[in-house]
């Protein structure tokens, strides 16, 4: 895997030399490109995909999750420009986000305010909102695919390798993606957009249970916890709960 890593850095795909790794995941290795344009200084994060066993069915899902993101359209939700191929490297170019995923800065122990938390988890909240409403479900809402800029402006929900467009529920043979933060039903085969709001209150929970606040929310924190998804509150009652706190923190 050395090599491989070694091969890309300095290539050009698309116009864009491959500068640095940024992330070199299980899956995946994720580069950052700068357009070779001496009038422009575009950055752009490229996903690479790890040639494994099972190439094809690897394939399969990159594609699908271009695809799902191509057809999104949400200021927090990252934008893919283009999907290749370049000898054997599957890759997809995506905008850059000069910043860190929600886990690395919750490591770094910066003492983010209960404010800016709150404020992060409402943007998330309305996210997974619109992509429901255009019938995906994400299946691995967690820190980790959350991305924020240095300046804590921007804030994208990234990560839709294991997304999947539904139409109200749906069996699927994958078990995949964190357990922490899998719901139930999930693990037995079954996905629905219940599934996401069990993994962001899991979500909620980890990220304020550092607060006094918390106490508030712990009710709604239960019934999303529910083993039946039937029995989770719907999202914008929940992004509701979160509005009310944050508009008491704020006066
Ligand atoms: N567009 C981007 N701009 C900047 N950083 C990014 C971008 N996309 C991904 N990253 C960084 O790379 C990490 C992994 O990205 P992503 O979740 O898409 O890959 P992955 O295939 O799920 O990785 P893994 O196999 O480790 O789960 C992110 O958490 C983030 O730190
Ligand atoms: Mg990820």
């Amino acid at each position: 895997m050395e090599q491989y890593k070694l091969k890309l850095k300095g290539q050009i795909i698309e116009n864009y030399r491959i500068e640095e790794i940024i992330w070199d995941g299980g899956t995946s290795t994720i580069y950052k490109g700068i357009q070779e344009d001496l009038n422009s200084q575009k950055s752009v994060a490229i996903k690479v995909l790890k040639p494994y066993r099972n190439l094809k069915h690897q394939v399969e899902v990159f594609k699908r999750e271009y695809k799902i993101l191509k057809n999104l359209s949400h200021p927090d939700i990252i934008k893919v420009y283009k999907f290749g191929k370049i000898e054997q490297v599957y890759f997809m170019i995506m905008e850059y986000i000069d910043g860190n995923n929600l886990r690395t800065l919750l490591n770094k122990n910066l003492e983010i305010s209960c404010f800016t938390i709150l404020r992060i988890l409402i943007r998330v909240g309305e996210t997974i909102e619109y992509i429901h409403s255009r019938r995906i479900v994400h299946n691995d809402i967690k820190p980790e695919n959350i991305l924020i800029s240095k300046n804590f402006l921007n804030l994208k929900l990234i990560d839709f390798g294991f997304a999947q467009k539904l139409r109200f529920f749906k069996r699927y043979n994958y078990t995949g993606g964190t357990d922490k933060y899998i719901a139930p039903e999930r693990k037995k085969g079954i996905s629905n957009f219940k599934s996401d709001i069990y993994s962001y209150g899991i979500m909620i929970e980890e990220l304020l249970s550092n607060y006094e606040i918390f106490e508030e929310i712990y009710p709604i924190i239960h019934s999303v916890k529910s083993e039946e998804f039937e029995k989770r509150p719907p999202l914008k009652e929940i992004i509701k709960k979160l509005k009310e706190l944050y508009e008491n923190w704020n006066n």
